[in-house]
């Protein structure tokens, strides 16, 4: 008798859990229960309120529940055994004749109901997981697009704040010509009244009119000077790396003189050429060099100084931009190339200028940025991979 249970305990346990899918699993825990137990029916319902089975074996039997399901075994008028066992999803009712010893098999049953759900619960997590798989990609591309606008808004507002930072640059440049426009104009006009009948020194007044037209000169130069350096580079061009830096430097050198800045140019890559987008790069220089210029403004010192050093190593080509402002607080290091990441409250500070930066160097020109504080100031590090 004990063999003969054993036996059935170990067919209906081992038809449980064999599938992630709610419905075959369920089919096999009603076929081999059907079959194991010798009952007359078996049905899994999917609700508690189901009338018709989801999966059943058997002749179905009615037997009208007045209650809500709970764990019971019950008897019809014609002494047929029925078991009603509610799970986590629904339930199974089971019916046996009188003949069997019902009692062994309600047990056997209960102990089971645990196992059962467990198995539900595995179903219900593959198929959230499936869904889940499913939207995935969608999610993912959605993410992407998302991640795109943004950089897209952040390259927008850089460009506007590095517009700003130009006008700035332009008006120096432009305060000493301005300004001797203005003298030799005064000049002229004090020459002519003093001349009163006199006749004019026509040769007095072209050299003035020389310098006017000098001085023009130099104010349109500056205006394109500026106008092609923040134009987007089409190409890669072969440049010279020395005027490069050169060319970053006198676009600020009217404002790096106006606050005692000195520069100094170290470039050991003399006749060293570049393949590389000129204009990005110059940008990224200036970048950096319009930071130096900012902290300097903070600061009592005596003897402030801008150093451009190159030199390659390891074909790389390395330009470090050092100042001896006092350098970036050990707190905020690991912060200063997130995006929006300013000290300069007080000043509009962006904190778009060295995010933009990396950005630049990382996709435009397959280099890389670092930072350390050195020497009481700081030091930004570009490396640049050059072809021998
Ligand atoms: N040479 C430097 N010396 C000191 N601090 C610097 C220097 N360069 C950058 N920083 C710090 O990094 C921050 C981020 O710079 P940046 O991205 O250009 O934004 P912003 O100049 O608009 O503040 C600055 O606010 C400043 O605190
Ligand atoms: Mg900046």
């Amino acid at each position: 008798m004990k063999e003969k249970y054993l036996k059935m305990s170990y067919e209906c346990l081992s038809a449980i859990g064999n599938s992630f899918e709610l419905e075959s699993m369920m089919s096999e825990i009603v076929i081999t229960f059907y079959q194991s137990t010798k009952a007359l029916y078996v049905g899994y319902y999917d609700d508690y309120r189901a009338i018709k089975p989801l999966i059943s074996a058997g002749k179905e039997m009615d037997f009208v529940l007045k209650t809500y399901p709970q764990e019971c075994l019950l008897q019809d008028e014609a002494k047929n055994y029925f078991i009603f066992l509610p799970l986590k999803a629904g339930f199974i009712k089971f019916v046996y004749s009188k003949e069997v010893a019902i009692n062994e098999i309600y047990a056997m049953l209960c102990n089971f109901k645990r196992k059962i759900n467990f198995a539900i619960s595995a179903c219900e997590g593959v198929k959230e997981l499936q869904g889940l798989n499913e939207n995935l990609e969608s999610r993912i591309t959605q993410a992407v697009k998302k991640i795109r606008e943004h950089e897209e808004m952040l390259v927008l507002q850089s460009k506007n704040a590095i517009m700003g930072e130009m006008l700035e640059m332009i008006a120096h440049q432009w305060r000493q010509p301005i300004t001797s426009i203005g003298m030799i104009s005064n000049n002229m006009l004090f020459n002519i009244i003093m001349s009163e009948d006199e006749p004019l020194d026509k040769e007095f007044f072209k050299n003035d009119i020389d310098e006017i037209d000098k001085q023009i000169k130099y104010l349109s130069h500056t205006i394109d000077d500026f106008r092609s350096f923040f134009k987007e580079s089409k190409t890669k061009e072969a440049v010279q790396i020395d005027s490069v830096l050169h060319r970053s430097v006198s676009l600020i050198k009217k404002q790096l003189e106006h606050s005692s800045i000195k520069v100094e140019i170290n470039n050991c890559c003399d006749d060293l050429i570049i393949n590389t987008y000129k204009n990005e790069l110059n940008q990224v220089l200036l970048n950096i060099l319009n930071n130096a210029k900012d902290a300097f403004e903070t600061q009592k010192n005596n003897n402030k100084k801008i150093t451009i050093s190159t030199f390659t190593k390891d074909n790389n080509l390395f330009i470090e931009i050092k100042d001896n402002a006092g350098g970036i607080s050990e707190d905020v290091i690991h912060k200063i190339f997130e995006p929006y990441f300013s000290t300069k409250k007080e000043k509009n500070g962006t904190g778009l200028g060295l995010y933009m930066s990396k950005i630049i160097l990382q996709k435009h020109l397959n280099s890389e940025m670092f930072f350390r504080n050195e020497d009481g100031g700081a030091v930004f590090s570009i490396v640049m991979p050059v072809k021998k």
